[in-house]
């Protein structure tokens, strides 16, 4: 008796913990299987190329120095003694779904500084929160990034390489070898500085002649983060090698048309693609000036590299780069002109980051603009840009434009 009672339970015994290992494993173990399958397999991508709509519009939201930490917990700087204990990173993110509620971006480009490494216990999860209300809305996005991004748990390569795995994320590592040059077995292609440096194209309205043609591009460069210079402490800069890079996208981009190979000439709208160029820290020919047609306002020094570097006069050799959109400092919103080139600043966007107490958060707006043929969107006519305040209309200011085919003739 005594021995087929311990049978029966033994055999109790034993079922249970194979009911119990086989829960733990479609529970657990599997789960984890799928979502790292998940992770690897499938990165979601909204429809591409990009393109403009068919109303002929294509319009981008800057998001400059989100500045993000770790959420909830991180407080905000620089705002009124009323306003600071309600205030946290989440008022960030708050204010990225109100934007993108309120301007539907077809595209939204973080120029840097995306979070605030010091402040940021788990990289990984600070860029999910960033670009979050972005990939929730399905818009395709870009960035690239600032001097603060890397001082937390990730190194700039695997911050963008991170970046560039996420969904809707359009953003590279490195260039795609295609574009970098004529490059054979024998002349590889030649190494770019940075990590984000790439280009993208915008293509034309749907059913439109220009439909299977890129007609504006979208430069992102790597700006570095801090260096030392002849014993002096100052910030990156965009070096040769990423400016030689970009000549030759440049140059490629005018020489044909890409999706057909045909040369541009033969368009109808035969003048090559206007570009934007996004990067985080100023270029010193902003500190210098003189800088015309400002619209906005410069309220600190620009902090910018003591080596000045050849790009603005790279982008006025190049003739494409119509606007450039930086951020970096958070107190500056302006647009100037310098030498035909617009450089504009973001204004700074998230909460964590450096302000002024009672000067709204903000952020920047591009519309781009296609000129309208006979029957159907010809190529990009115009370039406008404004910014909306996070205040509780939202209000728009400073809107201007920026370039027009027709005057720019
Ligand atoms: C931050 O968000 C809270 C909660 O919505 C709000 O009450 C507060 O006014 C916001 N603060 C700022 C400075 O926008
Ligand atoms: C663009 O490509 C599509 C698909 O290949 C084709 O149906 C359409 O006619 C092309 N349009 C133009 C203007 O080349
Ligand atoms: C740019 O093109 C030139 C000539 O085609 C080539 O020698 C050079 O290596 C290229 N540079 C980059 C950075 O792609």
């Amino acid at each position: 008796m005594q021995s087929s009672k311990t049978w029966i339970y033994s055999l109790i015994y034993i079922t249970l913990i194979t009911a119990l290992t086989h829960l733990l494993y479609t529970l657990l173990i599997s789960n984890i299987f799928s979502v790292n399958y998940q992770l690897t397999k499938f990165k979601k991508l909204s429809d591409l190329p990009l393109r403009f709509k068919s109303d002929g519009i294509f319009k981008i939201l800057q998001v400059a120095d989100m500045h993000y930490g770790n959420g909830m917990t991180t407080r905000c700087r620089d705002v009124l003694e009323t306003e600071f204990k309600y205030c946290s990173d989440l008022n960030s993110t708050r204010f990225l779904e109100r934007m993108i509620q309120a301007e539907r971006p077809d595209f939204v480009a973080f120029t840097g500084d995306n979070i605030f490494g010091t402040s940021t216990t788990d990289a990984a999860e600070s860029l999910f929160e960033v670009f979050g209300p972005v990939i929730k809305s399905r818009i395709p996005w870009a960035a690239v990034l600032g001097n603060h991004d890397q001082e937390s748990t990730m190194t700039r390569q695997e911050l963008m390489s991170f970046i560039s795995l996420m969904d809707y994320s359009l953003s590279q590592t490195q260039p795609s070898a295609a574009h970098s040059s004529d490059h054979s077995e024998d002349n590889p292609t030649p190494h770019v500085n940075g990590f984000g440096n790439y280009d993208l194209r915008v293509w034309g309205a749907p059913g439109s002649q220009l439909a299977n043609s890129s007609v504006l591009n979208l430069y992102f460069l790597d700006s570095g983060d801090r260096a030392i210079v002849d014993g002096i402490r100052t910030y990156g800069w965009i070096k040769e090698s990423q400016l030689n890079w970009l000549q030759n996208v440049s140059r490629h981009s005018k020489g044909k048309n890409h999706a057909n190979d045909q040369p541009a000439e033969s368009n109808l709208f035969s003048t090559y693609p206007p570009a934007l160029a996004f990067f985080h820290i100023p270029i010193p020919e902003i500190r210098e000036g003189p800088i015309k047609e400002m619209v906005g306002q410069y309220q600190e020094y620009a902090a910018c590299s003591i080596v000045k570097s050849d790009v603005l006069q790279t982008f006025v050799s190049m003739g494409d780069v119509k606007a450039v959109f930086i951020g970096h400092d958070h107190t500056n919103d302006f647009c100037g002109n310098l030498d035909g080139i617009w450089f504009c600043y973001g204004g700074g966007f998230g909460y964590h980051g450096y302000g002024k107490a009672g000067w709204s958060r903000r952020a920047r707006v591009i519309q781009v603009e296609l000129g309208k043929g006979e029957n159907s969107w010809m190529g990009v006519e115009t370039i406008k840009t404004w910014k909306r305040l996070d205040d509780e209309m939202l209000n728009k200011i400073d809107e201007q434009v920026l370039w027009d085919r027709q005057t720019s003739r």
